[in-house]
């Protein structure tokens, strides 16, 4: 039996790692410590919380004291560490947050962790792993190799560079403390629980509401697209069988552009109304209520300042390794997402409340048709 903290595990990739280790692991015991910022949502936890499943602790990465008294109390054996401001948009607008947290929190985890493994827990074959991203080794060309390992760094955005530097902190503390560390950098993540800020819920939801979809610039940037199932059965096999001090790119194998996915969520939507007489009732104001096509609202609008233009993850060192690989087909998880959030208009309209259209303000009306 494992002692876990999962750091962020109120958010997206967060809430479906722990359902996914409760279910593959239920002898585990899981603490969850999640600052509850406006990207968590702890309603999928809250029967786990009621049965004591798991321990939920609000609290942020960033309070030496209070991780110095859970790592006491629990006697952690793993950390799997989500916890990061996530999104691009938010750090081109306010990049300070992201130092905060991805560099300096991730910095106090890790001197927690170093602490509690040298200390009284010395004993304890203990392993933390740190949950990265494909962005830190900047932008390919269409015809460039996919990233590896061992790809140079490039980070591009503020986010981007944030998370960069928290991976070579987390290399620092195994090169010279000796701290069982992985790192794992992965590609864009989708399924359930996505905060609708993210292009695909965000696509999801405009659409139900029939308002624009915008696409940035000429939507010709591409992405890889890895369902979070997958990503999370990685994650759990890196932390218990992956080699300490070393990372893994985990990849979906889905390399799509923008505007297919989003062409793809429209088609998807169609067919769901053509199909289900209820949901014109409960989504008039979208076009296929009419039975006309959710494509009408596509918008190609001001581009994101400093846009990489694809990512790719050659996931071979994984798959060869700890023969894990990726089996959600795109366009089935696609269609299951879309699926996922017309069954969960309430989750969604709770998100999108309150403090979320400001930021939809905020990051949408300075971008003009092009
Ligand atoms: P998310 O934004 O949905 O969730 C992040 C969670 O961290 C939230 O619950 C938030 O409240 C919490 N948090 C933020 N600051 C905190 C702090 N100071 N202390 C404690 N908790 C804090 O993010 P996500 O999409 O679930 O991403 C999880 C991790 O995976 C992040 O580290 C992200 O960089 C990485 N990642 C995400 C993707 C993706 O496509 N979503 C891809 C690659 C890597
Ligand atoms: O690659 C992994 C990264 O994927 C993670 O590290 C990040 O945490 C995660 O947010 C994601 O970053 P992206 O910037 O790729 O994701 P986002 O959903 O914001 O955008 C995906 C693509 O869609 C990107 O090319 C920008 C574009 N986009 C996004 C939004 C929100 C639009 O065209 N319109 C939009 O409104």
């Amino acid at each position: 039996m494992q002692s876990v903290l999962i750091t962020g595990g109120a958010g997206f990739i967060g809430q479906n790692l722990v359902h996914a280790w409760r279910r593959a692991r239920p002898t585990d015991r899981l603490v969850v410590l999640d600052a509850m910022t406006y990207a968590a949502n702890i309603r999928s936890l809250e029967p786990l919380i009621a049965d004591r499943g798991i321990v939920f602790v609000k609290g942020d990465i960033g309070d030496a004291e209070l991780l110095r008294r859970l790592f006491d109390e629990h006697r952690f054996t793993r950390v799997a560490h989500l916890a990061a401001e996530s999104h691009v948009d938010r750090s081109i607008a306010d990049p300070q947050a992201f130092l905060q947290t991805n560099v300096l929190g991730t910095f106090t985890l890790l001197k927690a962790a170093l602490d509690a493994w040298r200390g009284p827990s010395a004993e304890l074959a203990a392993r933390f792993l740190h949950v990265s991203t494909d962005e830190v080794y900047g932008s390919l060309g269409p015809t460039d190799p996919a990233f590896t390992e061992s790809t140079a760094y490039r980070p591009n955005s503020p986010y981007a560079a944030s998370k960069a530097a928290s991976d070579h902190l987390v290399r620092s503390f195994v090169e010279t403390y000796k701290l069982p560390a992985l790192i794992t950098n992965c590609s864009n993540n989708y399924g359930p629980y996505q905060h609708p800020e993210k292009l695909i819920p965000l696509m999801i939801i405009h659409a139900l509401e029939g308002k624009k979809l915008p696409i940035y610039g000429d939507g010709s940037n591409v992405r890889d697209w890895l369902h979070v199932s997958d990503h999370c059965n990685a994650l759990m096999t890196v932390i218990e069988r992956g080699r300490v001090g070393q990372t893994y790119n985990v990849g979906g194998g889905n390399e799509r552009n923008n505007r297919d996915v989003v062409g793809t969520i429209c088609d998807a939507l169609d067919r769901a109304f053509a199909t289900d007489a209820t949901l014109s009732s409960r989504f008039p104001s979208c076009p296929a209520s009419a039975g006309n096509s959710c494509r009408s609202l596509i918008t190609f609008v001001t581009d994101r300042p400093g846009h990489d233009h694809r990512y790719a993850i050659d996931a071979t060192k994984l798959a060869a390794e700890l023969g894990s690989n990726c089996n959600v087909d795109f366009a089935n998880g696609l269609g299951q997402t879309v699926q996922w959030y017309l069954d969960h208009e309430q989750w969604w309209r709770d998100v999108t409340s309150g403090a979320y259209q400001a930021w939809i303000d905020q990051n949408y009306s300075f971008r003009i048709a092009v």
